[in-house]
């Protein structure tokens, strides 16, 4: 954490300076008492330095002058302390903010980053809670804990020189409670450990719930589910109520025991400072300013504890953000990559087995297997097989989402884990089987991939999509704002404003993944009839069970529980009279 503090050092070191300037404050306050009690009511003679003072300052010679005065000095210390403290809290205030939003931004920076199967780990709604929520732990280790550690640590010292000056033997039974409180800190500091680390991640587990159930409202209306859902809310709310219970409670228990060990202190010093002041030793005003010294040395000694508790908590929270941030890349780059500026497209892949979960279960089993090909520059390549063969998975590895447990897959020669992400990536133009549309307008969602391109080939790109007609009859056009996933538009539509989007981006490798499954055969005729030029300047792959799309393809892959059990043109593929050949056989027939 100490990274995102350095930035700061400036502002926090005034900070400090002032908090010395606010402890001086608080050393000063009791000592008007001991004026207006020992030289003003009891009638002392005043110590030679004081008596210089009053000499100095006007009817400071009387009894009533010298109390207006002890009032205006405790005034003007108690006005100090809290205008130090306001400046103080300012400065807290104002970097902590800023701490949380560069953490946040980098949290969120990471997550990008972070593979696919890391996101496959987390659900969206925990991952939301710790960008969003989780980080303002930094504001919290400054203002709840580091600010009052200071402050506590300063008017300690400084309390105990002045303390042991008056009397030593009371000073020191003051401080006997210092190791009591570590006691009290030991005993509750691992079950608050505990139960604010099941605090946090109840709360994580919460939000994805939330979050999840919210984007399946259709569903869940659908079914006429409400109802259980929102039991399973109120289970889950349940266990969210006890872990905050469960963690306040400790802390209260742990801020209580520290009252009643600095209340009893406080009780016997009060005893122990009586008897000194009967014998003599004391007078009645350095037992007042004692017992204020002790009330304001129990007070940062109870927020010490206090901070520490926060502190606890605060380290939970944290390590959620920096699970984030040291999460290890699961696709890391080589120190220097090669970029790859404008790839020929020459796809080999080499002996390739991939399987998800490769470090968390050993027992993991492979989803594709040995699977050699070779995809020449301009080439379509179909990939066929019945759902769950592997087929995306087959194309996630094109795009290094994941890396192959053996073998290898190369673009021009060079293998994926030599590049650089973001120059494979840039080469490479993608309908995915799931389409993502952005909360954007409908010109930004088809120029994601190239955002500086301009309208007319945008326009262009929608065209051959054969999503112009509609985009056009959207309320205001290609300015139209997309809803969240796309909500207002059709399964279709939504596919169409992909497939604009991939072929605006015009790269050099091309990867549809059922890209026209919503698609009417009349339409997805159309929109390869408009895209055909493309697909002969770039290595195509595309998953389809259409067969009118495949046949078109120069070479079919056809997958089988993750084997590539054939490969060949339709014709000889159907000859063979194997996997593709009773694929057709259904559909041929079924078309019929
Ligand atoms: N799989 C997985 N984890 C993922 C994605 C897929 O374990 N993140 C598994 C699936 O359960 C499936 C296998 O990997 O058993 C292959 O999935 P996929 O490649 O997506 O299959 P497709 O051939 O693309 O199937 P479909 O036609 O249904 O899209
Ligand atoms: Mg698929």
């Amino acid at each position: 954490m100490l990274r995102y503090v350095r930035p700061h050092a400036a502002s926090l070191t005034l900070v400090f300076v002032l908090a010395l300037l606010g402890a001086a404050f608080e050393l000063a306050r009791p000592w008007p008492l001991k004026v207006v009690v020992d030289y003003v009511l009891v009638g002392q003679a005043l110590p030679a330095w004081l008596a210089g003072l009053a000499g100095l300052l006007p009817y400071a010679d009387s009894p009533r002058g010298l109390l207006l005065w002890a009032v205006v000095a405790g005034a003007v210390t108690v006005i100090g302390s809290v205008l130090t403290m306001l400046v103080v809290r300012m400065i807290i205030v104002t970097v902590a903010q800023r701490m949380v939003f560069d953490l946040s931004r980098e949290v969120f920076a990471r997550l990008q980053r972070l593979s696919l199967s890391f996101h496959g780990r987390h659900a969206v709604g925990d991952l939301v809670q710790r960008v969003g929520q989780d980080v303002f732990v930094v504001q919290g280790v400054l203002s709840a804990v580091a600010l009052p550690a200071i402050v506590a640590a300063l008017s300690l010292v400084g309390m105990f020189m002045i303390m042991s000056r008056l009397d030593l033997t009371l000073a020191l039974v003051a401080v006997a409670v210092v190791p009591l409180m570590l006691a009290a800190l030991a005993v509750f500091g691992r079950q608050m450990t505990a139960s604010s680390t099941r605090q946090w991640q109840t709360q994580g587990a919460m939000m994805a719930f939330l979050q999840q159930s919210l984007s399946a409202v259709p569903a869940i209306q659908g079914f006429a589910r409400e109802r259980y859902v929102q039991r399973k809310l109120e289970e889950r709310g349940d266990d969210l109520l006890d872990a905050h219970n469960q963690a306040t409670f400790v802390s209260l228990r742990y801020n209580q025991a520290t009252v009643l060990i600095t209340g009893l202190g406080t009780a016997v010093l009060l005893g122990l400072g009586g008897a000194r002041v009967l014998d003599g030793h004391l007078s009645a005003g350095d037992l007042l300013v004692f017992l204020a010294y002790l009330a304001a040395l129990y007070a940062p000694l109870n927020s010490v504890t206090t901070s520490i508790g926060a502190g606890v908590a605060a380290v939970t929270r944290g390590r959620r953000v920096f699970e984030v941030l040291d999460s290890q890349e699961e696709v890391p780059e080589r120190p220097q990559p090669v970029e790859l500026i404008r790839a020929r497209g020459e796809v080999v892949f080499d002996d390739v087995t991939f399987g998800y979960w490769q470090n968390q279960d050993e027992e993991a089993l492979p989803v594709l297997e040995q699977i050699s090909l070779r995809a020449e520059p301009g080439q379509i390549t179909a990939i066929v097989g019945a759902t769950g063969a592997g087929k995306s998975s087959l194309i996630s590895l094109l795009v290094r989402f994941y890396d192959p447990w053996s073998g290898s897959v190369r673009i021009d020669g060079h293998d994926l884990r030599d590049l650089s992400l973001r120059s494979l990536r840039e080469n490479v133009s993608l309908v995915l089987q799931e389409t993502f549309l952005f909360p954007m307008s409908v010109a930004e969602n088809i120029a994601f991939g190239r955002p500086e391109a301009s309208r007319a080939e945008i326009v262009e790109a929608a065209r051959a999509a054969h999503a112009h007609r509609f985009i056009e009859r959207l309320p205001e056009g290609y300015d139209t704002q997309i809803g969240e996933k796309g909500a207002t538009l059709s399964g279709g539509e939504r596919q169409r404003i992909a497939i604009a989007r991939a072929i605006l981006k015009d790269a050099p490798i091309l990867i549809l993944d059922e890209p026209t499954s919503a698609l009417d055969a009349h339409t997805e005729a159309q929109i390869f009839e408009a895209i055909s030029h493309l697909m002969k300047n770039s290595t195509t792959f595309i998953i389809s069970h259409r067969l009118s799309t495949i046949r078109r393809a120069d070479q079919i892959l056809a997958l089988e529980n993750g084997r590539l059990a054939e490969q060949g043109t339709h014709e000889s593929l159907l000859a063979a009279g194997r996997v593709y050949a009773h694929l057709y056989k259904h559909q041929h027939l079924a078309a019929l």
